[in-house]
C-alpha cells in the first residue's frame, strides 16, 4: 500500500538487516527502524514494534534468515546456532499461528540444505522472502474474494487492525474493504478503538485515511448502537488463529462483536490466510491466550501538548487489571472464513476444504 504516495510493506530484509515501520508510533509519526540482527527482531516482536499475524509472520520467517547469517560455519555449530534462535523467536508471543509458521518454513527449508552452511543460509532468506510475497498476494486475493460480499454504500464494523500493517501488504480484514472502495463501493467502516493497546484508533484509522475510505472511530461497543439503527449490513474481522474446527481467536473484545451481530442478524465474517489455520488445533479452547502486563489497562498513552508521546495512569493506584490479548469466538457465530483461496464455512469441513485447496508451496 501506498504512505505519502510511494508503495511501501510493512517489513522487508535489506541484506541481513530486517528494515520495519515502527507500529509504536503511528499514527502521529512514521518511521522505519534497522533491526540487524535476530535478537532486535525478537524484541520487535516481543514489544510490539510489528504485531498482527502475518506481519509477525514474516518477522519470525526473516528474524530465522538472518540467525542463519549470523551462524557459524561448521554444520553443528550453525545448527545449534539457529535452533537457539529459532527458540528466542517463537517465545516472543504465544498466539499469532503465523509467527510458528514462519519460524518453522525458513528452519527447515535451511535444516534441508545441511551440511552445505552456504546453501542453508540461501534456501533460509529465499524462504523468508516467499513467505512475504505469499503473505502479500495472498492478502490481496483475500480482498478479490471479500469484495464480492460488500454491496453498495454498505455500513461495516471491524475491530483491531487486521489491515495492511498487520501483514506484509493489503491486510485481511480490511483488504476486502480497500477492494470494495476501489471498486467505487463506497463502504462505511465503524472502527472500534479496540482497548487496551488501540490499535482500531491508531492503526485502523491511520491506514483508512491514507487510502481515502470513510469511517468513524467507535469506543469499543458503541457498534450496538449502530447495529440496532440498521446501519451495519456486515462484520470483518481478522484472525491470529484458526482452530480445526473453525473457532477463531482473534484481538479481545472479538467476542462481544460477534455475540452482538447475531442478535441483530448482521453476518460477522473473519478473513485470515490459511497459514493462521493451526493443523493441529482441534478445539479453540486448546488455543494459547497471550496474557499481556495489566499496565496496558492501567496506563494510556497518546501525544502530549509538547509533541512528545507520553503515558498517564486512569485509575486509582490500588487497582489491578486482567489484560487477555485475545479471545475465541466459535465458528458457530462466523458467517464464513474469507481466505486467499475462497470464502469457506467456519466448521471442521469448511477449515479441511479450505488448508486442502491451499499452497503454501514456499
Ligand atoms: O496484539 P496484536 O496487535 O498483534 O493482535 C493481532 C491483531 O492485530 C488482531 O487480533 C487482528 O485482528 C488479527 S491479526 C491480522
Amino acid at each position: 500500500m501506498k504512505v505519502q504516495g510511494k508503495q511501501t510493506r510493512t517489513l522487508w530484509l535489506e541484506g541481513s538487516t530486517v528494515q520495519m515501520i515502527d507500529q509504536r508510533l503511528l499514527p502521529h509519526r512514521f518511521e522505519i527502524v534497522p533491526l540487524p540482527t535476530h535478537r532486535e527482531t525478537a524484541v520487535s516482536i516481543r514489544d510490539m514494534w510489528v504485531r498482527g499475524a502475518g506481519a509477525i509472520g514474516a518477522t519470525g520467517a526473516y528474524g530465522t534468515a538472518q540467525a542463519t547469517l549470523e551462524a557459524p560455519d561448521t554444520p553443528d555449530e550453525f545448527n545449534a546456532y539457529v535452533d537457539a534462535a529459532a527458540e528466542t523467536l517463537r517465545s516472543t508471543r504465544p498466539t499469532a499461528q503465523n509467527l510458528f509458521y514462519g519460524i518453522n518454513r525458513v528452519l527447515a527449508a535451511a535444516r534441508a540444505e545441511l551440511p552445505d552452511v552456504s546453501r542453508a543460509r540461501e534456501a533460509a532468506v529465499a524462504t523468508a522472502e516467499a513467505i512475504a510475497d505469499a503473505d502479500a498476494l495472498g492478502c490481496q486475493h483475500i480482498g478479490e474474494f471479500g469484495a464480492e460480499l460488500i454491496g453498495q454504500d454498505w455500513g461495516i464494523s471491524t475491530h483491531c487492525n487486521a489491515g495492511w500493517l498487520a501483514f506484509v501488504d493489503w491486510g485481511s480484514a480490511l483488504s476486502p474493504i480497500y477492494a470494495a472502495a476501489r471498486q467505487g463501493k463506497k463502504p462505511f467502516v465503524y472502527v472500534d478503538e479496540t482497548r487496551p493497546r488501540l490499535q482500531g484508533a491508531r492503526l485502523t484509522s491511520w491506514e483508512l485515511t491514507q487510502e481515502g475510505v470513510d469511517h468513524r472511530l467507535l469506543v469499543d461497543g458503541a457498534v450496538a448502537h449502530y447495529m440496532a439503527w440498521g446501519k451495519v449490513q456486515m462484520c470483518i474481522v481478522g484472525s491470529d488463529r484458526i482452530a480445526r474446527n473453525g473457532d477463531v481467536a482473534n484481538k479481545i473484545g472479538t467476542l462481544a462483536l460477534a455475540v452482538l451481530a447475531q442478535h441483530h442478524g448482521i453476518p460477522f465474517y473473519v478473513a485470515a490466510p490459511t497459514t493462521t489455520i493451526d493443523p493441529l488445533c482441534p478445539h479453540g479452547r486448546e488455543i494459547p491466550i497471550e496474557e499481556r502486563d495489566e499496565d496496558e489497562v492501567l496506563l494510556i498513552e497518546g501525544v502530549a501538548g509538547n509533541g512528545e508521546l507520553a503515558e498517564v495512569r486512569i485509575s486509582p493506584e490500588e487497582t489491578r487489571a486482567l489484560n487477555p490479548a485475545f479471545d475465541v469466538t466459535p465458528g458457530r457465530l462466523v458467517a464464513g472464513i474469507i481466505t486467499e483461496v475462497g470464502v469457506f464455512p467456519a466448521t471442521a469441513t469448511g477449515i479441511r476444504q479450505a488448508l486442502d485447496l491451499a499452497d503454501h508451496g514456499v
